[in-house]
């Protein structure tokens, strides 16, 4: 039994074996043929924050896999009434076969996983966001080959999302350089422990330098969930750190645009950038569903 907190969680042949088995059942799938290996199984859902994707493509995933998703806002659980995360974690893995999670604290989804007896899988918290960088890679792929030696950009604010392309320097084997204006980096032991494993990530302050040839592009909001009352101070220190046209063209000729998504056309990214040819944003959404069919089927089957 294994749980998804962060990608170091799996080794680097695994995530192969997940983003290729993704690969097939998306196949499959536009072949209108059924894969039902998760049936009779369900999936409890914890959100103690908005979603759209992740819910969504969670939640299709198990119904296309065979099996059944919950979805519970922590507000109407007793989680949301002080219930501790150990009971709940206790109580919730006697009844269902895997458990993912969408809250704050990092602490919170490894306290829970300690007292889980089934896989639990981090769908985002203020650490780290590993779904969507399994997503991410796997969008790559599908669309230039092998990620390994080519050069990611990542612009903005050092966060989970961030924190996740750090990590998956290790897993995949590209070069990272990250650009963040001072007081946003990175947090320091996520890049230390990543760079022990062998990852080659680069920091700069200067959003040219990080993006110079790169292949792929990427960004995310500059005031993430739970930051909301940092918008103002935040707009201010990003200034400079649009993903713009200008910026796209110190990149590489056949780099890809990608963001998380949800994004904000005229802060991290321009419009014309996320609309525009580069921009893989839309593959990216969907592939959500299909890169976490591929690991609800290697935890869970
Ligand atoms: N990218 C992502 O996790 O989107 P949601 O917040 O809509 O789940
Ligand atoms: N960094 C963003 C990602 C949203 C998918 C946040 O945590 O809000």
């Amino acid at each position: 039994m294994k749980h998804f907190l962060t990608l170091l969680d799996i080794t680097p042949d695994e995530a192969r074996h997940i983003l290729k088995r993704a690969e097939k059942m998306k196949r499959k799938l536009r072949e209108g043929k059924a894969f039902r290996p998760l049936e009779g199984k369900t999936l409890a859902m914890i959100f103690d924050k908005a979603s759209t994707r992740t819910r969504v493509s969670f939640e299709v995933g198990m119904y296309q896999l065979g099996g059944h998703a919950l979805f519970l806002h922590s507000a109407t659980t007793q989680l949301g009434r002080g219930e501790p995360v150990e009971d709940s974690a206790r109580v919730l893995s006697g009844m269902v076969d895997g458990v993912m999670i969408r809250t704050f604290a990092h602490d919170t989804i490894q306290r829970f996983a300690e007292y889980s007896s089934v896989p639990v899988i981090n769908g985002l918290t203020d650490l780290t966001h590993p779904c969507q960088i399994l997503t991410d890679v796997f969008t790559y792929e599908e669309q230039r080959g092998s990620i390994e030696g080519k050069t990611v950009a990542w612009v903005g604010d050092g966060n989970n999302m961030a924190h996740s392309w750090i990590n998956g320097a290790v897993t995949f084997g590209y070069q990272l350089r990250i650009a963040c204006p001072p007081g946003y980096c990175p947090d320091d032991k996520t890049l230390s422990a990543a760079r022990a494993l062998g990852a080659d990530v680069t920091l700069t302050d200067d959003p040219l330098e990080a993006v110079a040839n790169a292949d792929l592009v990427t960004t995310d909001v500059w005031a993430s969930m739970g930051q909301e009352d940092e918008q103002a101070e935040r707009v201010k220190a990003f200034a400079g750190f649009c993903v713009d046209a200008r910026t796209m063209s110190y990149a590489g000729p056949d780099a890809l645009f990608m963001h998380c998504l949800p994004a904000h056309r005229g802060e991290e990214v321009s419009a014309d950038v996320i609309d525009g040819a580069q921009s893989v944003v839309w593959t990216e959404a969907e592939n959500r569903l299909h890169a976490q069919k591929g690991l609800l089927e290697f935890l869970m089957a």
